[in-house]
């Protein structure tokens, strides 16, 4: 027996960041992202008949070339989700992937990556069973979250939450859903330009640095903050009052970055090209009033968040003044996307 599925699953950015986890992939506060447009993964993954005795047997092509090195991440996810897939253990699988992105280019593939993984073993799930799940995307984020808790998020397009939060009576630990509350026009075509600090290996693994929040001075401050500004940024959503989206967003991203300093060890992942940006970004959002802000995740390149009226004026700001921080002048010019798409089947 021979079957293929197919899909391209974007990543994303969190403006209230997810750090700090429990036991299977249950976070320790809930947190919010946009999903991007163009930086995606593009999974196939081709099932076929099992000639070994091994319980999982897989290989995973990247742009044509095996990856040995990703294996242990594949094969925890395989025994993450095999009870609800018993097919995993039957078949033989081939993973071949792409992503949009220039390949160590700093960002993160894992929420497109996973996400793209969950969801084409879902649809082969479907295809072997012949039954349709009760809820795909439902299960895809669930199945995603055990792979990466971020790739929860990337199953939806638009703003994503994941994690139980009061305001949100849908939001669950298990699996995220498409943010509910009532957003202004502004936030619905946002930008995110990624501007590339730095590329390679980041100098904590994202498993390591949710480690750090156990037995952390201020976890506990920080994971009831992460509800504080869940609350104000369904406010800010609703009103589009951009400023304060701004002060929110950079706060929560500084906040990220001061849980790493403060941890033990401890880490420091901005570089110093890193802290020049975000300098200038204030400061020309102070001389000309452009709605430019920034956000971090857990490496060293910046997030540029602006609203889609203001991409003239931001892509000048960025080539005449922040290329110069960056490496080789790279970066890549984002937005918000509507989520993953079914690329196909084969029989
Ligand atoms: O999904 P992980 O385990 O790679 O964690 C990602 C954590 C951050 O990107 C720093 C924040 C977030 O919410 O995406």
């Amino acid at each position: 027996m021979k079957k293929s599925a197919s899909w391209r699953s974007p990543s994303n950015i969190a403006l209230v960041k997810y750090w700090g986890k429990y036991p299977k992939q249950i976070p320790a506060n809930p947190s919010i992202s946009f999903t991007l447009n163009d930086c995606y993964t593009e999974t196939e993954v081709i099932l076929d008949d099992k000639k070994t005795d091994a319980t999982f047997s897989f290989e995973v092509i990247l742009d044509g070339e095996t990856k040995p090195d990703f294996a242990p991440k594949i094969e925890k996810f395989f025994n993450q989700i095999v009870d609800e897939a018993p097919f995993l253990k039957e078949f033989h699988f081939t993973i071949k992937t792409h992503n949009s992105f220039p390949h160590s280019s700093g960002i993160a593939s894992s929420a497109s990556g996973m996400s793209a993984l969950a969801l084409c073993l879902l649809s082969l799930k479907e295809e072997i069973a012949g039954k349709k799940e009760d809820d795909f995307y439902r299960k895809a984020s669930e199945w995603a979250r055990l792979g990466s808790g971020s790739a929860s998020r990337s199953v939806y397009g638009g703003l994503v939450e994941w994690g139980r939060f009061a305001g949100m009576p849908e939001s669950n630990d298990e699996f995220a859903v498409p943010f509910t509350g009532k957003v202004h026009e502004v936030f619905k075509t946002f930008c995110d330009y990624v501007l590339l600090v730095e590329v390679g290996a980041k100098s904590v693994s994202s498993t390591a640095g949710h480690g750090l929040m156990n037995n952390h001075p201020f976890a506990e401050r920080r994971f009831l903050q992460a509800h504080e500004n869940l609350e104000k940024l369904t406010e800010i959503l609703a009103s589009g009052d951009l400023a304060a989206f701004g002060n929110l967003v950079e706060s929560e991203a500084l906040t990220l970055h001061a849980m790493m300093m403060t941890s033990d060890p401890s880490f420091i992942l901005m570089k110093p090209n890193t802290v020049h940006i975000i300098e200038r970004i204030r400061e020309h959002r102070k001389e000309t009033g452009t709605p430019v802000y920034f956000t971090l995740d857990a490496g060293a390149n910046v997030h540029v968040l602006f609203p889609a009226t203001a991409e003239q004026k931001v892509k000048s700001f960025v080539d005449s003044e922040l290329k110069q921080y960056l490496k080789d002048g790279r970066y890549i010019c984002d937005r918000v996307g509507q989520g993953p798409e079914f690329v196909g089947s084969k029989e």
